[in-house]
């Protein structure tokens, strides 16, 4: 497998922050790629910002990138596709690999694995739209797109009689749907960097449900760092975190996401392998808090910039 780049050999490379996409998150992508690109340019790094689109991989060969900062969310480029394209050009690229991508994308195949790993994720199951009937879970329940994010499609259901329109909201961004047992409780997320836990920080959204608006217009949502939790959760939510990234087997950063139910018990809902990297993002808010600003956070992940396929079996190399 390839090690990953040095600084220096990075400064001389060209770097194409790639952003925006074809997914429902473009809007959050393109602030999160204008964000990175800004980083990486304080700290004298050769970036360039490239809008991906279908036309792509002809774009990294023109504009001759060598090392791919994806600051893409959601399908085609948080979710192995992108990562597949650049291990075929050959192009290092930065955060989890093809095969993790994949899994932490579906939220149905990543619960999997965590059961697998006796990793705590609520009660769940996986419906076909259409098929309402085989639902055993009883209400409250979290209905959401199997590979979605940023809570697009998704409801929580307090009555059985709202089922109908959950799964027709959810289901208008993928046939498959998570039905999950919904935890009451609060939200907290887990910074993962590059193996190493960042501090735990607890959701406060005005509104009680961290939905799209609550996550992303200023003021709506209060976010406490570092969470106000006995020392004991705190560790278990950071151990956890690591586990989750590691049971999937991410790389650079992921940013896990909790919710921890009334009894002090916690439970998994997802991993992200690109959160949203903004200034105000989660993940860097966490990472500041700890002494990393904003570029030298965009660098640490920039170096662990690499290809997962090993190179001995190309056989044009
Ligand atoms: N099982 C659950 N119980 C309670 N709340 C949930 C549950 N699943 C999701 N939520 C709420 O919905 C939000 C989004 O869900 P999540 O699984 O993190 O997907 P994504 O962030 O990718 O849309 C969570 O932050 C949480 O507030
Ligand atoms: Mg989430």
């Amino acid at each position: 497998m390839e090690t990953c780049i040095t600084r220096e050999t990075l400064k001389k490379k060209k770097i194409g922050v790639l952003m925006g996409g074809l997914s429902p998150e473009r809007e959050i992508s393109l602030k999160t790629g204008q964000a990175i690109l800004k980083g990486l340019l304080e700290r004298d790094f050769q970036a360039i910002g490239i809008d991906v689109d279908r036309e792509i991989p002809a774009r990294l060969v023109e504009e001759k990138i060598e090392v791919a900062f994806i600051a893409l969310h959601g399908p085609w480029g948080e979710d192995g596709t992108i990562q597949g394209l650049l291990e075929v050009m050959g192009i290092p690229y930065t955060g989890s690999g093809v095969l993790a991508s994949a899994l932490a994308m579906n939220k149905a195949m990543a619960k999997k694995i965590f059961l697998y790993h006796r990793l705590p994720t609520p009660e769940f199951q996986v419906v076909m739209y259409g098929t309402r009937s085989s639902i055993s879970i009883a209400a409250p329940l979290v209905v959401k797109p199997v590979c979605g994010g940023s809570t697009i499609g998704t409801s929580i259901v307090m009555s059985e009689k709202d089922i109908d329109e959950a799964l027709q909201r959810a289901a208008y961004y993928g046939e498959e749907i998570l039905v999950e047992q919904y935890i009451e409780g609060v939200d907290i997320t887990v910074g993962v960097l590059n193996g190493e836990p960042l501090p735990v920080i607890q959701i406060v959204p005005k509104s009680g449900f961290y939905d799209y608006a609550s996550k992303y217009t200023p003021g709506r949502t209060e976010y406490l760092i570092p969470a106000p939790l006995p020392e004991t959760i705190t560790k278990s939510a950071q151990e956890l975190g690591v586990a989750a990234y590691r049971a999937l087997e991410c790389s650079g950063a992921a940013r896990v996401d909790f919710r921890l139910g009334e009894q002090g018990e916690l439970a998994i809902l997802e991993v992200n392998t690109i959160p949203g990297f903004t200034e105000t993002s989660l993940l860097p808010m966490a990472a500041a808090r700890v002494g990393i600003d904003f570029s030298s956070l965009a660098e640490r992940v920039l170096l662990s910039a690499r290809l997962y396929i090993d190179a001995k079996m190309r056989r044009d190399d």
